[in-house]
């Protein structure tokens, strides 16, 4: 049976959650899928297919960062999805970064203030700005998707450069903001992006 990997790294707890309903939905293909927090892989080599998600924290998480940029050569092999948790991104209109498509959550955006002219704090929540730097680590390969969806904030889990840096930049209100509708969906769709659709479904297509 075709297994698939779900990786995530986490600050504050709320990406593993979406981890497991990624797994959830990946499972329903009748593909075999492991859960795993960064520090339980032990290894790429049993897996057909990786996903790998992280949440922003003043840039990608840097320890999702350095998987990809550890594994790179794996993933010549092994299709990629990749999934992006954070509560600011400056809507730009943007499908795709690098050639490679991005599914963003529709309730994440945020338009400019003004039309045509980014300050600061919006060019930096650009979804280019946030993505390029996940195309770097994997050159020459790139992922099949990347998903970008609304995270969770509880200030009262943040040392106080944290709380400074979200008051400053990311200027969100605390609360929980994963849309499981989108997560789900997104989710649904990876066992066909990585070619690996359930035999169940093969079957019947056989039959009709
Ligand atoms: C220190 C810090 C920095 C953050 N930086 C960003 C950011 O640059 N962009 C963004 O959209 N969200 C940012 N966030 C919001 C997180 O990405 C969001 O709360 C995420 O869901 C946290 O996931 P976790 O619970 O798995 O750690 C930041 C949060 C913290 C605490």
């Amino acid at each position: 049976m075709k297994r698939i990997l779900v990786a995530y790294a986490t600050m504050a707890g709320s990406t593993g959650d979406v981890a497991q309903a990624v797994g959830e939905e990946i499972a329903r293909s009748g593909l075999q899928v492991d859960v795993l927090p960064l520090g339980g892989v032990k290894g790429l080599e049993a897996y057909d297919g990786v996903v790998l998600g992280g949440p922003m924290i003043m840039g990608w998480h840097r320890a999702a960062l350095g998987f990809l940029r550890k594994h790179r050569e794996a993933f010549r092999r092994i299709p990629l999805a990749v999934f992006v948790m954070g509560m600011s991104l400056t809507q730009t209109g943007e499908t795709s970064v690098g050639g490679v498509p991005v599914y963003v959550d529709e309730k994440l955006p945020k338009p400019p203030e003004k039309e045509g002219r980014l300050n600061f704090r919006e060019r930096y929540a650009r979804l280019s700005n946030y993505v390029q730097p996940i195309l770097r680590a994997t050159r020459p390969v790139k992922p099949v998707t990347i998903g970008v969806f609304g995270g969770r904030l509880e200030y009262g889990r943040l040392k106080w450069w944290a709380v400074l840096f979200v008051m400053l930049i990311i200027q969100a209100p605390a609360g929980d903001r994963r849309n499981w509708t989108a997560i789900r969906s997104w989710a649904a769709g990876l066992p066909a992006e990585f070619q690996l659709e359930a035999p169940v479904a093969d079957g019947l297509a056989q039959v009709a």
